[in-house]
């Protein structure tokens, strides 16, 4: 049994390397069982292959085993951001926000806007989201990512795009070769947590808590974002369908860096699919945010989550509030983790600029995309700052008219 599984699943990675595991569901009369161990050799082929072909993509369980990833990309310490709490980065109190008087909250509902126009970055303070919540989501995420073993992962290790759960190093190893110094765990958590891995036993509980308390701290700084744009607090969480939002929580593991070049690279240049993402690390810094044409090093406030304005906010504002610019950086001998919490329109949502919000003369900036298909196109290919958002905007000529094609 076990020879001809292997036979057959080194054909499958021979014959077609990216071939997605859906695929594999298809291959006639295969009981389960059977199956299943063909997708486990199929995953350990596939990870081997790459490893010889010079890419080195680490399975997430032994993530620096011997402390190399040839080929990786790294960044020369020249260029490292400046940053710590002289940044300037903008603060948002949430408590301000939704319990202020009434000239407090106006006055932070102007700031929330200054902050999204100049930045599309800020901290939130006083957010309500329990310290050891985050720190459960943290823990259980490290042990996903580090201490199970293979077999217990080996159906998300293939997964693409579209699927709800997903275990993988770099961005998106069929694409980029796995040359980033990330490993990655990533689940779909709203509108329905379908797909959970069984271990670790808590993760099912401990996300879904997770997932209802960030969510409903970003619907809330929606509702102050609508208001910041003039417009009424529903209008932006009507036009995306937030109230069904689609959300996905991610945990990033950066392992420790020992070159070669200065800085290693955990996540090249690139602005978020959706529309709000919340993060925070665990104590190490390598976030770095693009600012007035500069890398700045984001460090938290003690507590704070930092917030990124994704392309969905972009569109929706029609481009007076930009996605922002952001990759993660790693180095040194600490291991860096951060928690991503994002929400987005519902999948079927057709997201177009709130119309109020033309500008005079111009039109709207981006034509309607479902953001399914957005979401896809910026997933499966490579990371590129946010050129995926040019599939959305209207493209003009010098005169200004707009071209059609
Ligand atoms: C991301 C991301 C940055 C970080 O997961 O999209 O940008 O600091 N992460 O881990
Ligand atoms: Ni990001």
């Amino acid at each position: 049994m076990w020879p001809c599984l292997v036979m057959s699943a080194a054909l499958l990675v021979v014959l077609r390397r990216d071939l997605p595991r859906k695929h594999l569901h298809r291959l006639p009369s295969l009981n389960p069982i059977t199956l299943r161990r063909l997708r486990v050799v199929y995953c350990v082929l596939s990870l081997r292959c790459t490893i010889m072909a010079g890419a080195s993509l680490h399975p997430p369980t032994d993530p620096c085993a011997n402390g190399e990833r040839s080929g990786h990309a790294a960044v020369p310490s020249s260029d490292v951001g400046t940053g710590g709490e002289d940044a300037g980065i903008p603060v948002v109190d949430y408590d301000v926000l939704v319990n202020g008087a009434a000239d407090q909250r106006a006055q932070a509902i102007r700031d929330l806007g200054r902050a999204c126009e100049d930045w599309g970055f800020f901290m939130v303070i006083n957010h309500g989201v329990p310290e050891d919540l985050k720190e459960a989501v943290m823990e259980t995420c490290r042990e996903l990512l580090l201490s199970l073993p293979a077999e217990e992962k080996a159906e998300y290790l293939e997964a693409g795009p579209m699927d709800p759960v997903r275990i993988g190093s770099g961005f998106y190893s069929v694409v980029d070769g796995a040359r980033y110094w990330r490993d990655y765990f990533k689940m779909f958590v709203h509108p329905e947590l379908l797909h959970c891995p069984a271990k670790p036993a808590k993760l099912r509980d401990v996300a879904t808590e997770y997932a209802v308390k960030t969510r409903h701290l970003l619907l809330s700084l929606a509702t102050a974002i609508s208001e910041s744009l003039g417009l009424d607090g529903d209008r932006v969480r009507e036009a995306m369908d937030l109230e069904s939002c689609f959300q996905i929580l991610a945990a990033n593991h950066y392992p420790p860096y020992a070159g070669p070049g200065d800085v290693g690279l955990g996540l090249p240049p690139h602005s978020d699919h959706g529309f709000l993402t919340l993060l925070f690390q665990n104590g190490v810094d390598g976030l770095q945010v693009e600012h007035d044409g500069r890398w700045v090093l984001a460090t938290p406030l003690p507590g704070a989550f930092f917030v990124i304005a994704g392309d969905q906010m972009e569109i929706v504002s029609n481009g007076r509030y930009k996605s922002t610019l952001h990759r993660a950086v790693v180095g040194g001998e600490r291991a860096r983790m951060s928690m991503v919490s994002m929400i987005s329109p519902c999948l079927d949502t057709v997201v177009e600029p709130v119309p109020e919000l033309a500008q005079d003369g111009q039109g709207l900036e981006f034509r309607g995309i479902r953001y399914r298909d957005y979401m896809e196109h910026q997933q499966s290919n490579k990371l590129n700052g946010n050129a995926a958002l040019d599939i959305a905007r209207v493209q003009r000529d010098i005169s200004g008219a707009e071209n059609c094609d």
